[in-house]
């Protein structure tokens, strides 16, 4: 860490949607550096959030607030006090009605608490989905962190996950420059690793469905993935290194459908993984 930076133990960072699949892996993380936390969540008292109460540290530096990302009064009373910000939480899904408006508003919310708390940072968990879905970028051109998805195009094609995640993301850089906070991007491509909490995610059902037989066949596709535990150690970096700032794409390999499901046929030769 910089030596301009302020020790762990003496920092205290809000997790927003503590309980989902990064975010979990972000809190254990920084209560294993000395960090105190404060998650949100909906519901502190939901079984679902239980498992955030077993990790290490989390018995004296692990504080559940209650906050939905529409309740404004609910993230300010979270984020008032705090260090830092790691806004994590947003709906994961293609129905426009649930994902737009929490997404976006949510994400404006945090930001402006954020400013009011005067925090040193915040740390906003984008997608590559608020980059790449752009048909008229040539195949040519590599995909990096100054790309933006066509809001158009996402609309046209009901990617509404997409869009909601690139107007989030839009409108996180215009309230953090309004109100002057220092905002870092982090866009991690598809999701996978090892599951802290006791439901099951959207990214992780990606792999789950060639498992469980309910895919018969591949896509004849491509996809980037990258673990979970790479992409919240990358939250705690950009929020820990002075120098970081922008957009951070996080990925590891890419591969085609059938390389995936070779692998998950090497690893797991009694499921029933689609061969075509
Ligand atoms: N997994 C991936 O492949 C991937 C890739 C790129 C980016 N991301 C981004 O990473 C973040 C976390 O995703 P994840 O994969 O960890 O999914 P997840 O496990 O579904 O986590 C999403 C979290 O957001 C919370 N949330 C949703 N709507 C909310 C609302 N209205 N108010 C308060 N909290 C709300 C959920 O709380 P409840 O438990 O109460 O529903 C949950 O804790 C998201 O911003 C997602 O867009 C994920």
């Amino acid at each position: 860490m910089p030596v301009d930076s302020p020790s762990p133990a003496s920092q205290t960072i809000c997790v927003t949607g503590a309980g989902g699949f990064i975010a979990s892996w972000i809190v254990k993380l920084l209560l294993e550096k000395g960090y105190t936390v404060r998650g949100t969540v909906r519901n502190p008292d939901d079984p679902k959030n239980a498992h955030l109460r077993e990790l290490e540290g989390a018995k004296e530096r692990l504080i559940l607030c209650r906050a939905d990302l529409l309740d404004y009064e609910g993230l300010k009373d979270a984020i008032n006090g705090c260090d830092g910000v790691f806004h994590t939480a947003s709906p994961v899904t293609d129905d426009p009605e649930q994902m737009v408006e929490p997404a976006v508003d949510g994400t404006k919310n945090v930001i402006i608490a954020a400013a009011e708390a005067k925090c040193r940072r915040v740390v906003f968990t984008s997608s590559i989905g608020a980059v790449y879905m752009d048909p008229n970028r040539s195949p040519d051109v590599v995909v990096d962190e100054s790309c933006w998805s066509d809001l158009e195009y996402c609309k046209n094609t009901k990617n509404w996950y997409c869009f909601g995640k690139a107007v989030a993301e839009q409108a996180a850089w215009d309230i953090a420059k309004e109100k002057e906070v220092d905002l870092v991007v982090v866009n991690p491509v598809l999701v996978l690793g090892p599951l802290l909490q006791p439901t099951v995610n959207a990214s992780i059902v990606h792999i789950l469905k060639y498992l469980t037989g309910s895919a018969k066949t591949y896509a004849n596709s491509v996809q980037a993935y990258v673990d979970v535990r790479d992409v919240a150690l990358a939250h705690i970096l950009v929020y820990e290194n002075p120098s970081a700032s922008g957009r951070y794409l996080c990925a590891e390999s890419a591969l085609h459908r059938g390389e995936l499901v070779e692998i998950l046929a090497k690893f797991f030769p009694e499921f029933p993984i689609p061969t075509k």
